[in-house]
């Protein structure tokens, strides 16, 4: 089957462009980078020449509000649209499991772009993950100032983003599979709890501080639980410890 993977170069997409390509289908990799731009439309046509289903892994690095809700509200649309006239048969996407009562950030963004997806005339399948092991390493990156990481308070189940990946590839080449579903690990963690587990492995920065973000007007829903699977998902391994084991082995 012939799939393009928006993002492929990500994170998750490249892991989902890994799968597809090892099950001998052919990837057809969509980034800025490969000249195609799903925010302008720019070479996205071309792109999807042929394509039979779309993957959406795409990401960007705008965490203001508005922002963020025109970007994935944007790709949405343009991928939608694009699919249409090439003959496209469905939409994958990956969005984040919890998300609907989210009204600012990142998850205010993605819920824009599962409804604008949602309002396309091309069937979509939704997956909706927990937050992934690797999300440790970006809270690093994101969050340390001087010896120490301030990670805000967050319930979660974090996944591997191979797990998800896997799941995703499903998604894409069943013929029969659920329009929504959501996937997660299997523990209920705190997220500065992991993401000081990966700090200690690599030796940096020496500490991390959990810390209630009280200007997140989302900050209590992400404290108390609103991130964490319900019932139905499916829950998938490896552990955080697992893959810190894989990932980070002990010296
Ligand atoms: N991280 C998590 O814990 C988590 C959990 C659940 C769901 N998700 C979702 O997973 C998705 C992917 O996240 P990620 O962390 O894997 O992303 P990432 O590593 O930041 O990668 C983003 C990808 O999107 C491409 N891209 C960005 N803007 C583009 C544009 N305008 N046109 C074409 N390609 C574009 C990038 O390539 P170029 O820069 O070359 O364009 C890159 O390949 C996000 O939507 C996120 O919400 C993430």
């Amino acid at each position: 089957m012939r799939i393009a993977v928006v993002g492929a170069s990500g994170r998750i997409g490249r892991e989902v462009a890994d799968v597809l390509k090892n099950q001998g289908h052919e990837v057809v990799a969509i980034t800025r980078s490969a000249g195609v731009d799903v925010y302008s439309g720019v070479g996205l046509g071309q792109a999807l020449d042929g394509v039979e289903v779309v993957v959406d892994a795409a990401n960007t690095a705008t965490t203001e509000t508005a922002a963020v809700r025109d970007y994935f509200r944007t790709i949405a649309r343009n991928i939608q649209q694009e699919s249409v006239d090439a003959g496209v048969r469905r939409i994958v996407v990956v969005s984040i499991i919890g998300i609907d009562a989210f009204t600012a950030g990142h998850y205010a963004g993605k819920l824009a772009q599962e409804q604008a997806y949602l309002e396309g005339p091309v069937p979509v399948r939704i997956l909706r993950a927990a937050q992934f092991h690797e999300f440790t390493e970006m809270m690093l990156d994101w969050t340390t100032q001087g010896d120490t990481a301030y990670v805000p308070q967050t319930r979660t189940q974090l996944v591997a983003a191979r797990t998800v990946a896997e799941q995703l590839a499903e998604l894409a080449v069943a013929e029969d599979a659920p329009d929504r579903l959501d996937i997660a690990g299997p523990e209920q963690l705190d997220l500065a709890v992991a993401t000081a587990k990966l700090a200690a492995r690599r030796g940096t920065p020496l500490h991390v501080q959990e810390i209630l973000d009280t200007a997140d007007p989302n900050h209590q829903a992400q404290a108390g639980g609103a991130l964490l699977a319900g019932d139905g998902a499916v829950i998938a391994g490896p552990t955080f410890e697992q893959w810190l084991d894989r990932n980070y082995p002990v010296r």
